[in-house]
């Protein structure tokens, strides 16, 4: 067989469009297609930065056109010639105009086995092909474009932080299990019998310590490893942008990020975001959007109704707030047309989904008309009251759910977003960022009977809540923050405890005794005796982070080898069985069901 002999690329395909006519140039790749005229061929070579045609001629070169003949899809090759100008042009490749005249073709290796599938974006292909022949999905032009712009988001990350000081220290894979938060992936110790390690959900108690250590500016992009279900932006296994900086409040992590973000946007897309962003509290971001990633590329803001209907003739609502709870509302402005009753009883399935148990509504048709569900037990001024607190006009449609107020304003949340999905509100190529701040610093979790960190056990209060840590913890703020880019949290952080004795108390708050604080946490409590200076930072997802950019729908696009859905990796079967000597070494004993 031909092999590449003393041949070696001189351009990859979309370079050549910026050699003269004429110069002789070899290119390498795999055959994307190929047509057979009869005493012509043209094919299309295909390497990681685009196509390019080549062209073969019975007459002139009757040896090369023979080869030519043999090439079927996906044969990899080498071909040198002289570029010329191509007779039939196409618009839509960057080397449209252009074509190799090839007078040199290596085939280097041919399929010896039909491909699963076509190597084409237009083509669909069944997910557990698409992962199990990773390798031949990756060959696909959508593909390569996402994992160049993440090569390339990467670059723009490191040269960012770079210029402003921030240096890139690898913190360790294998680490001290402290379970707060997902779940850890564990590593059994072989010289340690009965010792584990895990691998970290984050760097960040190492990146705390490197701030006691003096380094005051830190990054690392660096994999972290959370053993929680798989989502279209979770995986198990994923990649931060993980920061941290000393002498810094709130305000100086903010400006540091809106620099990033603005370069970022600027050099991957072309795109002039204004600074500063927008900033949000928790409990704007909840009552108006029912979200602490609220979406704002589209408005159905939610208005709260509970004290216009207070003492209304609908019972409903009349007891949901005589016992506490409240009655929301979206206003669905121009879509009473589209809201048909159909439509609006998918939507009480999907908010059923969130703990709402219906939606009430009233459709004020084009013409005034109108019909509703909950006018007919109201007073025609509590009708209008309603009306009017929603701005509703001919046109629109009210949408109420009335319940306990965080699971109500959580239902409508999700149903604006639903709504703007289901009725095409979300501009392409629009992007919305904000700043969520000031989260609770707790929440309560029924599961474990105890006050759980919002963030993590690290994050500062606000300075009006220090006195309340242990006292009131369901009452204090947190100085945390979120980046949030068109609904999604793209990063979060926060300012840092940096005294001893408040740290100490928020473990109290959190149930750790003494003891069980030390063992887990006892080298950060001994590090800070040494003077630590105040530090805050932030994570940002990578892998969303590209995922955002490129306007695509899963993280799974923008990871070379993403797991699936049983946290496994289709191609190379793992999780799998190891040998019994190897567990043996580990001093495991397995004790599995017979399934
Ligand atoms: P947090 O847990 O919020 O904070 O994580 C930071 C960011 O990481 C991304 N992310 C994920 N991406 C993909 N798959 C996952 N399973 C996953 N989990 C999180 C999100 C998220 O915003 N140490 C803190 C940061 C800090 O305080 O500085 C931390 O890890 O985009």
């Amino acid at each position: 067989m031909d092999k590449m002999g003393e041949l070696r690329r001189t351009h990859y395909a979309e370079d050549t469009v910026k050699v003269p006519f004429g110069e002789t140039v070899t290119v390498a790749g795999f055959v994307s297609r190929t047509r057979d005229l009869g005493n012509l061929i043209f094919t299309d070579l295909r390497d990681n930065t685009g196509v390019l045609q080549l062209a073969f001629d019975q007459d002139t070169d009757p040896e090369v056109f023979r080869k030519a003949e043999q090439l079927k899809s996906e044969t990899v090759i080498m071909a040198k010639s002289v570029l010329r100008d191509r007779s039939s042009k196409n618009k839509d490749i960057p080397t449209g105009d252009i074509e190799l005249f090839v007078t040199d073709l290596r085939i280097l290796n041919a399929p010896t086995e039909m491909l699963p599938f076509e190597i084409r974006d237009e083509v669909p292909v069944r997910d557990e092909l698409s992962l199990k022949y990773r390798y031949l999905e990756l060959r696909k032009p959508s593909m390569t474009r996402n994992l160049v712009m993440r090569h390339k988001i990467v670059k723009c990350t490191r040269d960012y932080f770079d210029s402003q000081h921030f240096l890139e220290i690898e913190t360790p894979m294998l680490i001290k299990s402290t379970p707060e938060g997902a779940r850890d992936y564990i590593v059994p110790s072989r010289v340690q019998p009965g010792h584990f390690y895990a691998l970290p959900q984050s760097p960040q108690i190492y990146k705390q310590i490197l701030m006691v250590a003096g380094y005051d500016r830190y990054m690392q992009i660096v994999r972290c490893f959370r053993d929680e279900d798989l989502r279209a932006d979770r995986q198990p296994e994923f990649t931060q942008i993980d920061l941290e900086m000393s002498f810094a409040d709130v305000d100086d992590v903010i400006a540091v990020n809106e620099g990033f973000l603005k370069k970022l946007f600027h050099d991957i897309l072309g795109k002039d975001i204004q600074t500063p962003f927008r900033r949000m509290t928790w409990n704007d971001a909840m009552a108006k959007y029912g979200s602490d990633k609220p979406d704002l590329r589209f408005g159905l803001e939610i208005t709260d109704l509970s004290e216009t209907v207070k003492g209304c003739g609908f019972g409903v609502f009349a007891s949901t707030v005589e016992n506490g709870g409240s009655v929301c509302a979206i206003n669905a402005e121009g879509l009473a047309e589209k809201l048909t009753r159909k439509e609006i009883d998918k939507l009480v399935e999907f908010v059923k989904t969130y703990k709402a148990k219906g939606i009430a509504f009233t459709r004020i048709n084009a013409d005034g008309t109108s019909s509703s569900s909950y006018e007919k037990f109201l007073s025609e001024d509590e009708a209008k009251a309603v009306r009017e607190k929603m701005e509703a006009e001919a046109g629109d449609v009210i949408l109420i759910i009335a319940g306990d107020r965080m699971e109500t304003l959580t239902a409508l949340g999700a149903l604006r977003c639903q709504i703007a999905r289901n009725f095409g509100l979300i501009e392409k190529g629009r992007f919305e960022l904000l700043w969520v701040t000031d989260f609770p610093l707790f929440e309560y979790s029924e599961e474990e009977d105890r006050w759980v960190a919002m963030h993590h056990p690290f994050t500062a209060p606000r300075d009006e809540d220090m006195d309340k840590i242990v006292s009131d913890p369901g009452s204090c703020y947190a100085k945390a923050y979120d980046i949030v880019i068109n609904g999604t949290e793209a990063g979060g952080g926060s300012i840092r405890i940096s005294n001893p004795n408040v740290q100490q108390q928020m473990f109290e708050a959190l149930g750790f005794t003494d003891e069980s604080a030390r063992s887990r946490f006892g080298f950060l409590m001994d590090a800070y005796k040494y003077g630590a200076p105040p530090h805050g930072g932030l994570a940002y997802g990578l892998d969303r982070l590209v995922m955002l950019l490129l306007e695509l729908d899963t993280i799974r696009d923008v990871i070379a080898f993403p797991k699936v859905q049983n946290a496994g990796e289709p191609m190379s079967g793992c999780p799998d069985f190891v040998d019994q000597k190897q567990l043996e070494e580990l001093h495991i004993k397995l004790d599995l069901d017979e399934e």
